[in-house]
Formats: structure tokens, C-alpha cells, sequence
């Protein structure tokens, strides 16, 4: 049996490249005792892993080259010598870009596939879900009747974001690349308004879409987004610094013009990641089960199929192609 998996070959300089991953097959490892072997079935492609690629100082230690891509996987236990573990059982973890991946189950959790689609696990009842409820309920705390703005809002995290808003009672505002993004954020999701970050009227459409200004800001995106969103703050506003997606490939960072906003209308803004949050990990996972079985969360894939097709996909990914969690099958 062979595994394939994806190595970084080298450090991309700005927008990554096809030439800064290789595929390769190795033979699959075995387990050694207190270790269990995983057939991943699913891969999460996630922005976070452009961060990786880079030999930069960050939260997180960076992927050394030559070594397998980091990434969430949900796959199948096949073999195990752990007693925590068994054949057969499902698994979602961090075992990167590959078929397959011996474990010693540290940062695993056990998923079950009838409650929900293994993928979900990934999404909406994983990382990106949690990073959603962290971020908007714990760190910005909106009331109801406030106003609640989130950019890349048809995406994972977005997504959720804008959801758990209008079930506090808060008008979501969502912001998100092209009509069709928009339409679905606004229709399917249930947001109030959203604003296409395309269209070349960032301010004037943000402003129609929040007409008593905004109370909250769920930031994934940055740049100019961010900068119209700081135009508009009231008085003690919250902004949640979750991402920042139009720099992550950027050569230039981009000198946000607005800050005075922070300080006239005094401004709390906090950055955060969700894994210092582990604590409140199973409250928000509780949360999100219950919602999305009540049917009160909706949530989109993108699947690519194929580990192969994983750097196309995460490529496309950070260009806005995906249309909701990126995903790849690998079975
Ligand atoms: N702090 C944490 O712990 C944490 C955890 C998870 C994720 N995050 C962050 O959350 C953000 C969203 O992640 P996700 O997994 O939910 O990804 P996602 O929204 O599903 O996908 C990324 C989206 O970003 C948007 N985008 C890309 N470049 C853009 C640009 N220049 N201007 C405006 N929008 C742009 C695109 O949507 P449009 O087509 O709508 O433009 C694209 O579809 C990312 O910034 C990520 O780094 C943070």
C-alpha cells in the first residue's frame, strides 16, 4: 500500500504557485505501540496555511521544507495499537495533506458520521464553526438590536458568523465577492444585507446595508474592507480581528486609513485564535450541533476531489473561487 502526500517544496515570494508543492508516494507507516494508522478520507483547506508557508515568526511554528502541508483531516481508523482508539472508528485531526497518517492521538477527537456528513466536521461542526462562535459571542459580545458587519461572509467562518448574529437578535451584515456570494448570504442565510466587495461602492453600499451604522465587526478580510468598516463604527464598537485574507499574499501591507475611528469612537479591537480558546471548545460545539440539527445554521462545501487536487483548490481558495467551506475528498 502506498500513501501520496503533498510536501511544501518551497517558499512562495507573494501569491503561492503549483511549483511550491510537490506530490509524492511513500510507503504507509505502520503504528508503534500507544499509535494508531488513519485513512483520512477528508482534507480541510484552510487560510491559515498560507501563514505556514512562510518562514515567518507566528502563533504557530511554520511547515519546514520538504515536510507533508499541515491540514484537518477526518479519516478512518485502520490499525491501532492505542487503547483510546479503535479500527473503525472516525477521527477528525491534524494530519496534514496525505492518505494516510500515524498518530498518537494527541489533538484528535473521536466524530461520529451518523450525526452528521464526516466533512461538516471540518466546517461548520469544527475549527471554522468554533472560530465563528469565539469570535463573535466571546470576544465582540454583541446585544441584540446592534449591528453586526462580517467580511468573506459566505465562507466558513463568515458563514456562521453572520447566523448566530440574527439569533441574538442582531441585524448581520455580510460582505462578501459577487452577486451570486451576495445573493445566497442574503436568501439562503438569512443575513439582512450584503455588500459585494467587487462592485466598487464599498463605502456607499456598506452604509445603505447598516443605515444606523455598526455596533460590531467580524474582520476576515482586511485592507480596504476593514477601512470602510472603521468608517462607519458608533461609539464603543467592538472589532474582532480574526483574519486578514487580502494580506496574506500581499508583498506591500496595506496602511489602514481609518484608525482615528478607533479612538473617536472608542473602540475596543482584539485579535484572537481559536486554538488559545480550548476551553470554550465543547460549549460552542454543543451550541453549533444543536443549531445546525434545528436547522437554525446552514452551511455550503466546496469539494475538490482527489488529494492532487488540493493545490489547485487551496489556490483558488484564497482567490475567493471556493463558495463556502473548502474541502477535498480523498476517498
Ligand atoms: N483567528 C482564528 O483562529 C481563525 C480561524 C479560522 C479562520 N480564520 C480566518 O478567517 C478568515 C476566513 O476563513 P475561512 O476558512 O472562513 O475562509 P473562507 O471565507 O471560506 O474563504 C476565503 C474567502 O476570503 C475571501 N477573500 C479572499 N481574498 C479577499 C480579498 N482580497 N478581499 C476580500 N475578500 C477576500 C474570499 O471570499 P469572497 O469571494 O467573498 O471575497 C474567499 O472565498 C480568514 O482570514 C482566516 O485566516 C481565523
Amino acid at each position: 500500500m502506498k500513501n501520496r502526500r503533498i510536501l511544501l517544496a518551497s517558499r512562495p515570494e507573494g501569491w503561492p504557485t503549483h511549483a511550491n508543492f510537490k506530490l509524492e508516494e511513500v510507503p504507509v507507516p505502520k503504528p508503534g505501540e500507544g499509535q494508531f494508522l488513519v485513512r483520512n478520507h477528508w482534507l480541510s483547506l484552510d487560510p491559515y496555511m498560507r501563514g505556514r508557508m512562510d518562514a515567518a515568526k507566528s502563533y504557530a511554528k511554520y511547515v519546514e521544507l520538504g515536510d507533508v502541508m499541515t491540514g484537518g483531516t477526518v479519516g478512518e481508523v485502520l490499525e491501532s495499537r492505542h487503547p483510546g482508539f479503535a479500527s473503525g472508528e472516525f477521527v477528525n485531526g491534524a494530519l496534514g495533506w496525505q492518505e494516510y497518517a500515524v498518530t498518537d492521538g494527541v489533538g484528535v477527537r473521536k466524530v461520529d458520521g451518523s450525526r452528521a456528513p464526516l466533512s461538516s466536521y471540518l466546517g461548520v461542526l469544527g475549527m471554522p464553526g468554533v472560530t465563528a462562535w469565539v469570535g463573535l459571542l466571546d470576544i465582540a459580545q454583541p446585544k441584540a438590536g446592534e449591528t453586526v458587519a462580517v467580511s468573506a461572509a459566505s465562507g466558513a467562518v463568515g458563514s456562521v458568523v453572520g447566523q448566530i448574529a440574527r439569533l441574538k437578535g442582531c441585524r448581520a451584515v455580510g460582505i462578501a465577492g459577487g452577486p451570486e456570494k451576495c445573493g445566497y448570504v442574503t436568501r439562503e442565510l438569512g443575513f439582512d444585507a450584503c455588500v459585494d466587495h467587487r462592485a466598487g461602492r464599498l463605502h456607499e453600499d456598506l452604509q445603505a446595508a447598516a443605515p444606523k451604522g455598526i455596533d460590531v465587526v467580524f474582520e476576515n478580510v482586511g485592507g480596504p474592507v476593514l477601512d470602510a468598516e472603521l468608517r462607519l463604527m458608533n461609539a464603543f464598537g467592538r472589532i474582532t480581528i480574526c483574519g486578514l485574507i487580502s494580506q496574506y499574499n500581499a508583498t506591500e501591507p496595506y496602511g489602514i486609513r481609518n484608525l482615528r475611528s478607533v479612538l473617536t469612537n472608542r473602540i475596543r479591537m482584539q485579535g484572537f485564535i481559536v486554538s488559545d480558546r480550548m476551553e470554550l471548545w465543547p460549549r460552542a460545539l454543543a451550541d453549533l450541533g444543536q443549531w445546525v440539527a434545528d436547522g437554525k445554521i446552514k452551511y455550503r462545501e466546496s469539494v475538490a476531489h482527489g488529494l492532487e487536487s488540493a493545490p489547485q483548490a487551496f489556490l483558488g481558495m484564497l482567490r475567493g473561487e471556493n463558495f463556502g467551506k473548502q474541502v477535498v475528498k480523498l476517498t
